[in-house]
């Protein structure tokens, strides 16, 4: 059931801030959207290490201006309104207005750059540089690198290549829905009281997405110590673990001032379980989602299949025109891998730890730009400190963070940006 997104033509000045906004999955805009987010990813492969992404985040606040609006956008003069609608983006906007897409995305997208790089970066613990370094080797495929003896896959690489259509087959909410509920059971066998909460985009109100996020705490500040290691014991035991790799708990308070304070620093997992299918009813997984909607790039496109990577891959170059529908090669093993993150929080960073894992990710770095620009406040996922009053400000709900920021409330499903 999708809900009509309500359409309002009264002339409205947006926010500065994408966390002053409203913006849900569905809105007005896809046709642009769509294709500015192509521009947004593309940019991403072409960034150069640690340079910040400054031109992918300019089309990504380009695209969530739109999607904020609460119209179809009929004209370029509105969009040069905007905010954050830069030149770029205005130039593509005016090209779908005018011819119904965008010759610059639909090359980027019909290219083979693009296509590679959506590819190999779908490989779990391959990230755009090493994507890209691969590319300029003449690497096309993942064959290429699955026969390439001299590249020395790391750990996670070789299991992602392994689990590539697993992985590339997005989680559904019902299967997000079986992971959690397994993960409860362990985590209150091993500790009465403990919570287990979905967050990430599931909380946000996807129905799709590319892993499973859980956090994980309880109600008495330092009861969840030790509570992950103990319930990757009892999952191992199990065997529904296919991958895991555990960070720490490196929290430290001071660290708020100093430059890293965006980073998170809560004991977690990032994992791949083993899900097994016959918990999933039969179907599920192999029926394709319906298609979002048409946008510019679509039109015409002659590979639909390579426009977002998370839900679709090109199955030709994933290995053969063998499709996720094919029995044969699933059915050697049982089970479906499914990346699943597991965070820790204690208590009193609880409210901080699930506005920052509940995303979007976008949404995030908007209120540490809003909390920092406009109220002199650094936020992280564990905490907001108040800069001028030199002081912490503990927050018990999310609609306590929200109040510390002078911010009117999101809901999760407003936070899609
Ligand atoms: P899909 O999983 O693709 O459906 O979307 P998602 O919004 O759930 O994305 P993801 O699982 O990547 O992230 C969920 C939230 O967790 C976002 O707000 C991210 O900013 C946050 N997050 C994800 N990974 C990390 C990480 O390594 N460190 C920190 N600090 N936050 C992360
Ligand atoms: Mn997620
Ligand atoms: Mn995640």
């Amino acid at each position: 059931a999708q809900a009509a997104v309500p359409v309002s033509t009264e002339k409205m000045t947006l926010p500065k801030h994408e966390c002053q906004r409203i913006t849900r999955l569905k809105h007005h805009n896809h046709r642009f959207t769509t294709a500015l987010e192509v521009l947004e990813e593309h940019a991403g492969y072409l960034q150069v290490g640690q340079k910040t992404d400054s031109r992918a985040r300019a089309f990504r606040r380009a695209a969530c201006s739109l999607k904020a609006l609460p119209h179809p956008l009929t004209n370029v003069e509105e969009a040069r309104t905007l905010p954050h609608v830069g030149t770029h983006s205005l130039s593509v906007i005016q090209d779908i207005l005018e011819d119904g897409y965008s010759q610059e995305v639909q090359d980027i997208s019909d290219g083979d750059f693009y296509g590679t790089m959506q590819l190999f970066t779908g490989i779990f613990g391959v990230g755009s540089a090493t994507a890209r370094k691969w590319y300029e080797r003449g690497f096309r495929t993942l064959d290429d690198i699955r026969n390439d003896s001299t590249l020395s896959l790391k750990k996670d690489q070789t299991i992602g290549l392994e689990l590539y259509q697993d992985l590339n087959t997005p989680v559904t909410l019902a299967e997000a829905d079986i992971i959690q509920e397994m993960v409860r059971a362990e985590v209150q066998k091993l500790l009465p009281g403990a919570t287990v909460v979905l967050t990430g985009g599931f909380r946000r109100g996807k129905t799709k997405g590319h892993d499973v996020d859980l956090l994980i705490s309880h109600p008495t500040e330092g009861k969840e110590t030790g509570l992950l290691s103990a319930v990757l014991a009892k999952l191992r035991e199990k065997d529904l673990l296919a991958y895991e790799t555990t960070s720490a708990n490196t929290y430290d308070p001071s660290s708020v001032s100093r430059k890293e304070y965006t980073l998170d620093h809560f004991e977690r997992c990032f994992s791949i379980f083993k899900l097994d299918k016959s918990l999933i009813s039969s179907n599920q997984n192999t029926k394709q989602a319906p298609p979002s909607p048409v946008g510019a790039v679509q039109q015409g496109s002659s590979r639909p299949d390579l426009l977002h990577h998370k839900d679709k891959v090109s199955l030709e170059r994933a290995g053969g025109t063998a499709s996720f529908l094919d029995e044969e090669k699933t059915e050697e093993k049982t089970w479906i891998g499914r990346r699943v993150d597991l965070i820790i929080a204690p208590a009193s960073q609880y409210a901080y730890a699930l506005v920052g894992w509940t995303g979007s990710k976008h949404f995030n770095r908007s209120l540490r730009l809003y909390a920092d620009n406009e109220m002199n406040m650094k936020l992280t996922n564990h905490v907001l400190y108040d800069s001028v009053k030199n002081q912490y400000l503990p927050a018990s709900s999310e609609e306590d963070v929200f109040l510390h920021l002078q911010l009117p409330y999101r809901e999760p499903a407003e936070r899609n940006c």
